[in-house]
Parts: C-alpha cells; structure tokens; sequence
C-alpha cells in the first residue's frame, strides 16, 4: 500500500464517505490535517505519519488493528446488538489501556470478534479487522488451543479426565477432539463441597462446547473464562471490560499460526 494518498481518497477509503460527498465535507472545512484546517481534495497525506481528524475525531487509515479484551460477563460477542452492549462497542467507546495518543476516539472500520465466547463468558476475546489472520484463527482445520478456567457445579473426577480425554459426542455429527481437563480444586479443598475449578483445553470452538462437554458429564459450568487462544494469553493487568492493543511479539506469534 502506498504511503502517499490523496486526502479525499484517504477519507473515502477509511469510509467517512464517497469520494464526492468528502470532498464537499473538505470544503466545509471539517477535515483536519496535522492540526490545520485543509480544503483542498488533492493534498497527499502521509498514511504513516499525517494526523487527519473528521470533525475533531482521529480517522486511523486503513491499517490493521489488534485488541485485548477481557471481556466482562453481560457484554455480547457481536458488532452490533439491539438489546445488549456489544465488545466491539467496549472498544469504540473505552479507553485504550496503555494508548497514550492525545486523541482517544479512533475511527476504525469493520472491527469484530475473533469467535465469540458467551453472553456469561469472561476473559480473552481477540477484537480486529483482519480478517485473514481471525479466519486462520478459527479455521477448523487449525486446531487451536483454547484454554478455559470453569467453576463447575460437581465434584470434578478422573473419570470425566478420562472422558475429556476421550473426546465427548456432544451431537450425531460432532465429537470433540480430545480435550485437556486439570482438576485445580475438587470438592474437600473448597468451602463448598459442590464445587470444582477445572482448566480445560479445546481445539474447537462450538457453539457452548464446554458447558455443553460438562453436561455430557451431568456438571454444569456456573463460570467460565477464556485465558488463552493459540499463543495468546490473556493479560492478568487487564480487568473485565479494559483492554489494549496486542504487542508486536503477541501479533507476530499469533500470525505464525500455522
Ligand atoms: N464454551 C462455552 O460453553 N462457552 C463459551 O463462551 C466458550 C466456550
């Protein structure tokens, strides 16, 4: 991609508008570039360095974008929702841990979820607009790990370790690969003899697939939190609902994701 760009073609192409209709926005005056006022359509902007501002707001140009979030509970893995906030929202709205740019609120297109975790799951949730990095995450054919912290309603035994390990037929079509399940704690070492803490690791990313493997099993899964995908691991200083951008070794990990 080209560093240098026409202004009205930079604009159109981060979506602020057609060509036609940001050139009239140009004339208004309500494009900024490096601090000034700028009316002309043709002034080559620096897609690197030039700081471009639609209506006092920071336009990002076409680059990639990677957060952490730590999804809190309440929160819908989705773009948009009519009901319930969504994580990308968190991201359009939050504030960026660790992002010291003056300006906060960034207009970034297209950005989802890498998979979704439930409405009740917590923890790590990949959120960009690589699409070709989030599809090599998710292919089936990839395999890749995710680790999970549960609470599980039950005492956890060895002979669900073994079934985890077994691979678990959750329908007529689909058994599990083989999964990971540690017991952490189990019944005597807890306050409450109905509890377990399990970590469990899976290579797929079904529709409830741990709560739906600990059913298989007669348990039922009271939390869940997601702690790593592949090479990504969630970042213990990140609380529910704050998140960050990936560092350059996280994002050179995940993309040698084979
Ligand atoms: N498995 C589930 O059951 N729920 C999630 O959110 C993620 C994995």
């Amino acid at each position: 991609m080209s560093e240098s760009v026409r202004l009205d073609k930079y604009l159109a192409d981060v979506g602020i508008g057609t060509r036609s209709e940001v050139k009239n926005y140009i004339r208004k005056g309500r494009v900024q570039v490096d601090g000034v006022i700028v009316k002309e359509s043709d002034m080559k902007i620096n897609t690197k360095t030039s700081s471009v501002l639609f209506d006092n707001t920071r336009v990002a140009y076409e680059t990639y974008e990677y957060f952490m979030l730590n999804k809190p509970a309440g929160v819908v893995s989705a773009t948009r929702d009519n009901v319930n906030t969504t994580v990308v929202e968190l991201i359009r709205e939050g504030t960026c841990k660790g992002d010291d740019s003056e300006v906060e609120s960034f207009v970034i297109k297209d950005l989802f979820p890498v998979g979704r975790l439930d409405k009740d799951t917590e923890g790590l949730l990949l959120i960009t607009n690589d699409g070709d990095l989030a599809h090599r995450l998710l292919s089936p054919k990839k395999h890749v790990a995710k680790i999970y912290f549960a609470q599980i309603k039950g005492k956890v035994t060895m002979d669900d370790v073994r079934v985890f390990k077994e691979g678990i037929e959750l329908s007529e079509d689909f058994t599990t690969l083989p999964a990971e399940l540690k017991i952490i704690e189990s019944d005597e070492a807890l306050e409450s003899d109905e509890l377990s803490e399990v970590e469990v690791t899976i290579f797929e990313g079904k529709f409830h697939q741990v709560k739906r493997m600990f059913e298989a099993v007669e348990k039922e899964v009271i939390y869940l939190k997601r702690l790593s995908m592949g090479e990504l691991v969630l970042d213990k200083d990140l609380n529910p609902g704050e998140f960050r951008r990936l560092t350059p070794e996280e994002l050179s990990k995940i993309k040698g994701t084979k």
